[in-house]
């Protein structure tokens, strides 16, 4: 379900009206500080991912990245949106921590317009502006350092060229995969919850800093199926794939997932072979100069 509020024009944007966005929060809903990273599993996150679908937010990604020069995609992970970029840019670096994906990316890099570079955003090995187009999906509940991590990706963009773009994806409020983990994971792993929209607003105070303090908030669409014929293989799975996710090697992990198999009953009776991962996208772009591209969204 979309939040009720779309009335608020969702593009030239400036930085209090990104805050105060539903999409984003709402505002009085943000935590004080930032939670701290997650702790991104290793097999777990191979078996949510070959269940989710997000042919739009691909298609998104492709059509804001297209003609851009100079693409980073920071944390690419498997690849999956670094390809798309790749595809649409005229090359693309992806910044990735993780030993196993760098070495995924390395062989999806060859004899493509790919580059791969071990790293994380909080340290980036790149000149100021060297990249007119940053792509960052996903990534922020990951980051140590969140602030550290905003700067950097603004600092590497460019934000003296007029058709340069950051953009964030992150978690929508209606966002059915965060609100399991908020309400059945996160209170059993006894952390604290999970607030993407805080995220998404924490980046556009930190571009606006930078100089990049036009704004535009889109929308996507993912889910992750489960099309087992039984609704009881269809709770056992996603309660494994869910708890795997996001408490691989959790002490309570097990304890989680028997939390998460009457939360998933119950939304299985509503929605029952998917559930949403639905998505805010942030697009920065540099104050008074962002020009609209031909055949651009934006
Ligand atoms: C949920 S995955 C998303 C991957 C990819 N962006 C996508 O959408 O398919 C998060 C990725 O961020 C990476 N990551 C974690 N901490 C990071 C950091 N501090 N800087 C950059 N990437 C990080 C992880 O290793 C992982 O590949």
């Amino acid at each position: 379900m979309w939040p009720a509020d779309l009335s608020v024009p969702t593009s030239k944007l400036d930085v209090e009206a990104v805050v105060a966005h539903p999409w984003c929060g709402p505002a009085e809903t943000h935590p004080r500080q930032y939670r701290g990273p997650h702790q991104l599993s290793r097999d777990g996150w191979t078996n949510f991912t070959e269940r989710l679908e997000r042919g739009e937010e691909i298609s998104l990604v492709r059509a804001l990245a297209a003609g851009r020069a100079h693409a980073l995609d920071m944390g690419g992970g498997t690849g999956e949106l670094t390809a798309a970029v790749a595809a649409h840019a005229g090359r693309c670096v992806a910044v990735e921590p993780h030993r196993d994906r760098v070495a995924v990316l390395d062989e999806m890099a060859t004899g493509s317009a790919v580059e791969v570079h071990p790293g994380q955003a909080e340290a980036l090995p790149f000149a100021d502006r060297t990249f007119d187009f940053v792509l960052a999906a996903w990534v922020l509940p990951y980051a140590q350092d969140l602030q550290g991590a905003l700067h950097e990706i603004a600092r590497v963009c460019d934000n003296e060229d007029p058709d340069a773009a950051i953009v964030i994806i992150g978690g929508a409020p209606d966002n059915e995969l965060v609100r399991l983990l908020n309400d059945v994971g996160i209170p059993v792993a006894g952390e604290e919850p999970d607030h993407q929209g805080f995220l998404l607003a924490e980046a556009a105070r930190v571009f606006a800093e930078h100089g990049f303090s036009e704004f535009s908030l889109l929308r996507t669409e993912s889910a992750l199926h489960f099309r087992e014929t039984s609704q009881y293989d269809r709770i056992a799975a996603a309660a494994t794939t869910l708890a795997d996710f996001w408490f691989e090697g959790h002490p309570r992990s097990a304890e989680i997932r028997r939390a998460l198999e009457p939360a998933l009953s119950e939304h299985f009776a509503h929605r029952p072979h998917a559930i949403g991962d639905q998505a805010t996208v942030l697009v920065a772009r540099p104050a008074g100069m962002a020009r609209t591209r031909a055949g651009s969204l934006l």
